[in-house]
């Protein structure tokens, strides 16, 4: 069997065995997939090894994204090179491809799973780091009726928007001039909740929202969730499903069927919990 794994340092908390192993099972094939933890300064020797072993494909999470990029340079996707980072490495013919499947992970949780429509809406999200980077391409590609980008640091919000003007116009504000603005779907991309804050927005940003996604997950509620809730928003999720929907592309890139996500997302709620 070919191997797998997901790389990265910490990683031992990392679901992704889990979730492919699973993918795996249901469809009755065999698969080989682990964890490695990489030195910090020893990714690419790490990436090394595992291929020298007999590696076909790695998922690369925190602080990787970035070098997978640089590491994949010859081969990547659009949204791949969009996003500047790589989470799914395939090594093929003596050469490293690179892709970035957090993007539609997350567009198809909201499209499919959450069934609501990004097309026509109008989106804002929070956050102007790697984690949106990642998704703004494949959002952008839903024809959502505008994107704005809120983010404390103004410039590095107006770099993304920059960035990808090729692709889209993304509208750049600071949290204190969305107050009495709505929103139908509302994206947490920041990394605030980690440490149990929120982003400053004004009062009543997120009542009757549509949809109000946290990227992260966790059990229970999210500290934006619980706000959002709080505020009366309309739907709310977190980032599970997104977790599993990039790893079903991976799959689907690495072994070329789509697996079936719902089992899954629902086994890996009841193991958080
Ligand atoms: P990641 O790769 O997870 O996106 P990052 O590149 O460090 O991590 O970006 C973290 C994002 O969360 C940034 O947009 C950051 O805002 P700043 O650019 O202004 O620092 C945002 N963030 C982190 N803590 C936050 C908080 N307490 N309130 C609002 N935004 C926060």
């Amino acid at each position: 069997t070919q191997r797998y794994a997901v790389i990265g340092n910490p990683i031992a908390h990392s679901q992704s065995p889990y979730i492919h192993l699973e993918f795996a099972r249901l469809q009755g094939v065999p698969l080989a997939y682990e964890r490695l933890l990489a030195p910090l300064d020893g990714f690419a020797a790490s990436v090394r090894d595992f291929v020298a072993g007999g590696g076909h494909g790695l998922n690369v999470t925190l602080p990787f994204k970035l070098e997978a990029h640089e590491l994949a340079r010859q081969h990547l996707t659009e949204r791949a090179r969009a996003a500047g980072a790589v989470n799914t490495l395939t090594f093929r013919d003596g050469e490293v491809h690179g892709d970035n499947t957090d993007g539609i992970g997350l567009t198809r949780d909201i499209t499919v799973n959450l069934d609501v429509a990004i097309a026509g809406k109008n989106v804002l999200v929070l956050g102007a780091g790697g984690a949106v980077r990642g998704v703004l391409l494949p959002l952008l590609e839903q024809k959502p009726a505008s994107v704005t980008l809120v983010n404390r640091t103004l410039d590095k919000a107006q770099q993304v928007a920059a960035d990808f003007a090729g692709w889209g116009r993304i509208e750049v504000c600071a949290y204190e001039q969305l107050a009495g603005r709505h929103f139908d779907i509302v994206i947490n991309g920041t990394s605030a909740g980690l440490s149990g804050a929120l982003p400053p927005l004004p009062d009543g940003v997120l009542t009757d929202s549509e949809l109000v996604y946290d990227m992260v997950y966790g059990k229970g509620l999210t500290p934006f969730l619980a706000r959002a809730q709080a505020e009366r928003a309309g739907m709310l999720s977190d980032g599970l499903g997104m977790l599993v929907e990039q790893a079903a592309e991976s799959y689907r890139i690495w072994h070329g069927v789509q697996p079936e996500t719902r089992p899954v997302m629902n086994s890996l709620r009841d193991l958080l919990a």
